[in-house]
């Protein structure tokens, strides 16, 4: 792509119609904050790209860092048009053509910012917006045109007269501009209109009045320009990125039981014949491999499964890791690093903390296990504990091979127990 083109994102606002305190783009859909999602989108076309920032700036400026993009300061938050001022008086000269994107629209795909980007510099428009046509356009800037097709304006909803109600055209608040020509109307915006902002979409009638090219690219997918503006469109989009990735393993051969009720995040990568059933949330980093089993309910995050796993229902697994042929649950919690070996299997009401379960080892009913080192095929009778805390610091269990540990043994750690030794039921 052209090395004088840059990304410009739009994030400074507060996100009015959320109310809530939290910075629009913070707000998460599909796993990941609005912004993130966007940066992924935008990530795959290499250019530079600056992301304005406002409202709650000092935690959104960190999650620019993994995309190289900089940020931009709008101290106040005079509208969309003012946002791009700000960008364009920060840009380098050398940036002669500018994609223009929203903060706050997740579901937008690289293909389409390309495809987009594309049309407007083989067009040599001085501006391009991508539209759609929306069933309910509730909400969107409407696209005027003239007789003959040319875009002519773009009218916010708020200043719709009653026969353009049923523009059906929407602004998706993407854009690309020849930077000269964008930046020679900005100045002329003005504040006239219900929010007492500065439109960037009120640039387009200024260029038509210059005699300048617009043009509008026009997507089919409507659903990709979909932005979240409140809590329901929020949980809308978030329904449809969980859809969009529950689809992806599909494609892989991932079975998944009312897919509508899991949560999967973007990164979490699963191997074929898995079966994932209603309500799991597989978060972070999670792995899993071939011919696993996740159960109801099962919450795992940053969590790697091997092959043949079965993790029963309400179970939580935090950066643990589970071996090939692992049995866990129901209701078990595996966190802080928790190794669970091969054919091991852990049982219901059973937490394992920062501890290494050998080979085929059990741990079957109402057991904590923390800081401990178990060796391979031992039986850790129901209601074990290993008491590794003694007030001030927390002290590690050993357990060798082939133990036999009978039922309410407590091992007061440190403690280290044998090849082969057996200890008594309530030890
Ligand atoms: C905007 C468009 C509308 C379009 C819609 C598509 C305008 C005036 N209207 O409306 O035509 O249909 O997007 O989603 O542009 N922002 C700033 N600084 C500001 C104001 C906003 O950075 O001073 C950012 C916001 O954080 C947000 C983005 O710009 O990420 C869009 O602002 P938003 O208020 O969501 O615009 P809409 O009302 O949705
Ligand atoms: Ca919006």
């Amino acid at each position: 792509m052209a090395n004088d083109t840059a990304i410009v994102i739009l994030a400074a606002g507060k996100g009015t119609r959320l109310k809530s305190e939290r910075a629009k783009v913070l707000h998460e859909a599909g796993g990941l904050p609005l912004l993130v999602q966007v940066l992924r989108s935008a990530k795959a076309l290499r250019l530079p790209t600056a992301v304005v920032v406002g409202h709650q700036a000092k935690l959104i400026e960190p999650l620019l860092k993994p995309f190289a993009a900089r940020a931009v300061r709008q101290a106040q938050q005079l509208g969309t048009g003012h946002a791009l001022r700000v960008a364009l008086d920060a840009l380098p000269r050398r940036f002669r053509h500018l994609l223009v994107i929203p903060g706050d629209a997740p579901l937008l795909r690289a293909e389409t910012l390309l495809a987009l980007l594309k049309v407007h510099l083989s067009q040599q428009a001085a501006a391009t917006v991508l539209t759609t046509r929306l069933e309910n356009p509730q909400g969107y800037g409407r696209i005027l045109r003239t007789p003959s097709g040319e875009v002519e304006a773009i009218v916010e909803q708020s200043a719709l007269r009653p026969d353009q109600l049923e523009l059906r055209e929407v602004n998706s608040g993407v854009y690309c501009f020849a930077r000269a020509k964008v930046a020679a109307q900005l100045p002329r915006l003005t504040r006239a209109n219900i929010h007492r902002e500065y439109y960037l979409t009120d640039v387009f009638a200024l260029l038509r009045a210059a005699g300048e090219k617009l043009i509008a690219y026009v997507t089919a997918d409507s659903e990709e320009i979909l932005g979240a503006n409140t809590p329901a469109e929020l949980a809308q989009l978030d329904q449809i990125l969980r859809w969009r990735k529950a689809e992806a393993l599909m494609r892989v051969g991932v079975t998944i039981y009312q897919p509508e009720s899991v949560a999967i995040a973007p990164d979490v990568i699963v191997g074929p014949d898995t079966v994932i059933e209603p309500g799991a949330q597989l978060l972070g980093s999670t792995r899993i491999g071939r011919r696993c089993r996740i159960g109801a309910y099962t919450i795992l995050r940053d969590a790697r499964l091997a092959d043949d796993v079965s993790v029963k229902p309400h179970c939580l697994i935090l950066s643990s890791r589970l071996g090939p042929g692992v049995v866990v649950g129901p209701f078990a919690h595996l966190r802080d690093a928790a190794d669970i070996r091969r054919q091991a299997r852990i049982g219901n009401y059973v937490e394992v903390k920062k501890s290494v379960v050998g080979e085929a080892t059990k741990a079957l009913h109402l057991t904590y296990l923390g800081d401990a080192t178990i060796g391979k095929r031992t039986n850790v009778g129901a209601g074990t504990i290993t008491c590794n805390y003694d007030g001030v610091a927390k002290h590690p269990t050993t357990i060798a091979d082939e133990v036999f540990i009978g039922s309410g043994t407590e091992l007061v750690a440190p403690v280290k127990v044998g090849k082969g030794a057996y200890i008594a039921a309530g030890s």
